[in-house]
């Protein structure tokens, strides 16, 4: 059951990203290289999956939560330019900047940014009140309190070592802040009550948490080829991480709590998420 809906989000996901005109271009090239291939499409799936949760059709929020996938995969361009995590791999072959070069690689991570904003705003999702308090949200969540500031955070930190307070006030912008905004735009656009917004909230809150423990633990324990990206990517950055302040049992314990935190904040929903508590076991244990 689980897996039939996950794949039944990526045939979505897929076919959207399909349909949309790539030129041949350099700047769209570089942007599609990115885009396909490798990626686990987490955020987009938990958009469609809240979008059900809350009783809508997760067909009319498609483009938006696609929206989300851009951002991030603009995010992880960014992520692995020399200047940051100066990684050369990603989503199983080589980062962006490798192929395209660093000002390509900048540039296609701004005009997917862009491009999202664009998708965001389609005129074809309907309900403009609800539309308008989303984008203002994506573009919080994805700024300055948010994914770009949880990155300022993360290289400022670079080096030192931090406390388990300030590696969790950074996991929670760099990586929670996107997961959270992808959570309630389903709740938002498929029409979902306060209640129901709030839930979809504190779960994804924790559930951001864990993924990017779970991230720094695969850091350490994963296999690159699994991965898709070289692992020891923290320790030769210098990072401060969960497993670094915690060790790798410490961390798969706060990792746990964070899952069961997630989960249990799902009730108000009965048998309407049993997808999205299924999706934060997969995050618990996915080896990628
Ligand atoms: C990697 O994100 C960067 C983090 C925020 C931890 P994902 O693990 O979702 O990467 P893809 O999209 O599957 O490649
Ligand atoms: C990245 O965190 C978070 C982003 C906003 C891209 P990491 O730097 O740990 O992600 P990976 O391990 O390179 O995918
Ligand atoms: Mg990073
Ligand atoms: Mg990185
Ligand atoms: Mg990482």
């Amino acid at each position: 059951m689980f897996d039939a809906t996950f794949q039944r989000y990526l045939t979505m996901i897929e076919q959207f990203l399909a349909q949309l005109a790539w030129d041949k271009d350099i700047l769209s090239q570089s942007m599609y290289y990115s885009l396909i291939g490798g990626g686990k499409r987490i955020r987009p799936v938990l958009a469609l999956a809240s979008a059900e949760a809350v009783g809508g059709n997760p067909e009319a929020i498609l483009s938006a939560a696609v929206a989300l996938e851009f951002i991030h995969t603009y995010s992880l361009i960014h992520d692995d330019l020399p200047a940051m995590d100066n990684d050369d791999y990603r989503r199983g072959r080589l980062s962006n900047h490798k192929v395209f070069g660093e000002a390509y690689a900048i540039l296609a991570g701004d005009a997917l940014l862009t491009y999202a904003f664009e998708l965001l705003a389609d005129p074809g999702l309907g309900q403009p009140e609800r539309q308008l308090r989303l984008i203002r949200e994506v573009a919080v969540a994805a700024g300055k309190v948010g994914m770009v500031g949880g990155q300022v955070a993360d290289v400022a930190g670079e080096g030192k070592t931090l406390t388990l307070p300030d590696i969790e006030e950074i996991h929670k912008a760099k990586t929670g802040a996107l997961l959270t905004i992808s959570a309630r735009l389903g709740g938002i656009l498929a029409g979902g009550t306060a209640e129901q917004e709030q839930a979809l909230t504190d779960y994804a809150q924790a559930l951001g948490l864990a993924f990017q423990i779970k991230d720094d633990i695969l850091d350490v324990v994963g296999d690159s080829e699994t991965l898709g990206k070289l692992a020891g990517s923290d320790l030769r950055q210098g990072k401060s991480t969960y497993v670094s302040l915690l060790g790798l049992e410490g961390a798969g314990q706060e990792l746990h709590v964070q899952i069961l935190k997630a989960q249990s904040a799902l009730k108000p929903f009965d048998e309407g998420a049993i997808f999205l508590s299924e999706l934060a076991n997969y995050i618990e244990q996915r080896q990628h």
